[in-house]
């Protein structure tokens, strides 16, 4: 059994799936996407990617490829072809191909592609060592809070991190803030224990895992505030920690050099990741709700 892409109505091996070249996703990164963990063979808190999905489609004027039902049956066959028990399955949308002009094209239909990727969820040193981060400037466009598949700043943030060891980049606004990380939400723990993590507006990605761990906090009785914070707060902070459907929830143990929680996994980041794990596989029948 080959591994599968799904490619506007077809599942092809994935070695051989493609998009033409005057796809305005390639052109000019003229989509969106949506990263979905998959979790003992389903999908996790699916209607709030979707709804995010549909969000940035609409943003942006792009067509939706099909309804949300019908989108649902074809990930979940793209899982079960690819016997998929734990990954991650990835959904991209762009506003399809037509030759190539910067005006929105007339007529044309949407391209959806769907791949799955293999990533063990359960076993994750990561999160038993914690991870170093680093901050680098915030180089991006203004509209974060649209799932864009212009990704150029965050490939530069990445790698920035990885040629000093780091797991992940930190971005920094003019002002001096956080923003986010390259490809997760950041969240610092102050020494009263209050959740600190940047408010949700066109600065930012608005979270699907935060938006769960935020529930899974305030069942806990944390306090969060939704503020921006500087790298020098997040240095003193009693834990830091980020969130992503590919990481869910990992403690950060280095920031910049400074060592977060004495340089070992926080409390709270370690009960809020089990916390999150067991929302995952035990309670997807009623997700928590994802509002923007
Ligand atoms: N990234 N902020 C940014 C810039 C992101 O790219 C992501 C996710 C998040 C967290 O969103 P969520 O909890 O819904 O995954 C925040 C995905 C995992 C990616 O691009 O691979």
């Amino acid at each position: 059994m080959p591994h599968l892409a799904y490619v506007n109505g077809r599942f092809v091996p994935h070695d051989r799936a493609a998009v033409h070249i005057e796809d305005r996703g390639f052109q000019f990164a003229d989509g969106v996407y949506e990263v979905v963990t998959i979790l003992g063979g389903r999908t996790v808190d699916e209607d709030g990617h979707l709804d995010r999905l549909d969000r940035s489609l609409s943003e942006l004027e792009i067509s939706k490829p099909m309804e949300r039902s019908a989108l649902k049956l074809l990930m979940h066959e793209l899982v079960r072809r690819n016997r998929l028990e734990e990954g991650i399955l990835y959904i991209q949308v762009t506003r399809g191909v037509a030759p190539r002009d910067f005006r929105f094209p007339r007529g044309v239909h949407a391209t959806l592609v769907m791949t799955t990727r293999r990533q063990n969820h359960s076993v994750v040193p990561a999160a038993e060592t914690g991870v170093r981060v680093v901050t680098v400037p915030e180089i991006r466009w203004a509209r974060r809070d649209i799932k864009s598949v212009g990704l150029l700043a965050q490939v530069l943030a990445k790698q920035a991190a990885a040629k000093v060891g780091a797991f992940e980049a930190w971005m920094v606004d003019d002002d001096g803030f956080v923003t986010e990380g390259a490809s997760s939400n950041a969240w610092i723990v102050t020494k009263d224990g209050v959740l600190v993590t940047r408010q949700a507006d066109h600065s930012i990605l608005k979270g699907i895992t935060g938006n769960a761990i935020a529930a899974l906090a305030e069942e806990i009785n944390l306090r969060i505030e939704r503020r921006p914070f500087t790298p020098a707060e997040a240095y003193e902070a009693r834990e830091a920690f980020l969130t992503s459907a590919t990481t869910f929830c990992l403690p950060i143990v280095e920031i910049d050099g400074h060592s977060i929680a004495n340089g070992h996994p926080g409390g709270i980041a370690t009960q809020l990741r089990a916390g999150y794990l067991d929302y995952a596989r035990k309670r997807q029948s009623a997700p928590f709700k994802w509002r923007y």
